[in-house]
């Protein structure tokens, strides 16, 4: 069966024929319908995260798809597959037939399609974790978010948005960009930092200018940081930081894990128009391209990869 592999760590993935996969014991087989390529598929590629995958891997930390054969799941199930270090510390889903942990495999909602789910709930559900259980938002605060036309990012806004914050501020590069970000933001282009009095900034963009972003938020206020599109490593003048007097937040929804409950919420929300982020499917044999593509940020909202195709 058909599968997107890399061979060496910084190298792209190629298409590969491999071996169909034989569920174990306590294993599900999945047809995958849509694998997103997200960053932290980029950042596993690179070989220098803390989960590295023994070589030749699949990568593919995620999918969409419909259930082949299982002991515990009906065939025709449609499911999420995720976690269980798919992706991360074994072969992951960018293939047609994935032999995935019954733990990692989740069945919908009735009327949800899997490809909807594969390319929109982990972003949802990481917005929706850094504007409420992490950000703690309250209605009437004001709001930055940085990528605030990314994936994160735009959930964020509308996120905030919904939860009835007096303004959101969605920070993007280009004024190319201001199409993608949601109706009732205030756009604002280029890297200069906010000069509003920001209670809250969810920042999926990292990188060196986060302290000037720190430094320039209201006294007391929060930065839930998400994200490092814009670069991995960030220097600190510690009294500055320190008389911003911001709590600094981390978020890794790697050792989180959502409540189901919350997923059903925000797929719904996803399919009824409520949340909104745009996305795109291709086949397999373009899986280089989409790699590029992503990392360079010339991607509106998400791309997966229909290993079928
Ligand atoms: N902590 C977690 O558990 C968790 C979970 C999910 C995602 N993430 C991380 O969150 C980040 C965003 O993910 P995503 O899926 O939203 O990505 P995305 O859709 O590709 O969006 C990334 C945004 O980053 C901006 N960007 C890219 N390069 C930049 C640069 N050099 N300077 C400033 N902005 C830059 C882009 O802004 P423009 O639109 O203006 O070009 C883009 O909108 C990624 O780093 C991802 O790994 C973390």
């Amino acid at each position: 069966v058909r599968a997107a592999r890399v061979h060496a760590f910084g190298t792209d993935p190629v298409v590969d024929d491999i071996r169909e996969p034989e569920p174990r014991d306590g294993e599900t087989l999945v047809e995958v319908a849509a694998a997103p390529v997200a960053h932290i598929d980029l950042t596993v590629l690179t070989g220098t995260f803390v989960h590295r995958p023994p070589l030749p891997y699949v990568p593919g930390t995620e999918a969409g798809g419909r259930v082949a054969s299982s002991r515990t799941v009906p065939a025709g199930t449609p499911v999420r597959v995720r976690g269980s270090g798919l992706g991360l510390t074994a072969d992951g889903t960018w293939r047609v037939l994935v032999a995935a942990p019954d733990e990692a495999v989740q069945p919908l909602p009735v009327g949800i399609d899997p490809t909807l789910a594969a390319v929109s709930l982990a972003p949802a559900l990481t917005a929706y974790t850094a504007v409420h259980d992490v950000g703690r938002l309250e209605p009437g605060e004001r709001v930055a978010v940085t990528g605030g036309a990314g994936a994160v990012g735009t959930l964020a806004v509308q996120l905030a948005l919904r939860a009835r914050a007096r303004a959101v501020f969605a920070l993007v590069r280009t004024p190319a960009k201001r199409a993608a970000v949601a109706d009732g933001a205030e756009v604002v282009v280029g890297e200069a930092p906010l000069q509003a009095d920001v209670d809250l900034l969810i920042d999926t963009v990292g990188g060196p200018r986060l302290p000037e972003r720190i430094a320039a938020l209201r006294p007391g206020a929060r930065a839930v940081l998400v994200g490092y599109t814009a670069g991995t490593s960030v220097t600190f003048d510690l009294p500055r930081l320190l008389a911003a007097n911001v709590r600094l937040l981390p978020l890794s929804m790697l050792h989180r894990r959502p409540p189901p409950a919350l997923a059903a919420e925000l797929l719904d929300l996803l399919r009824s128009g409520g949340l909104v982020l745009p996305y795109e499917v291709r086949p397999l044999a373009s899986v280089a391209d989409a790699v590029a593509d992503v990392r360079a940020g010339r991607v509106v909202g998400r791309v997966a990869i229909d290993p079928r195709s």
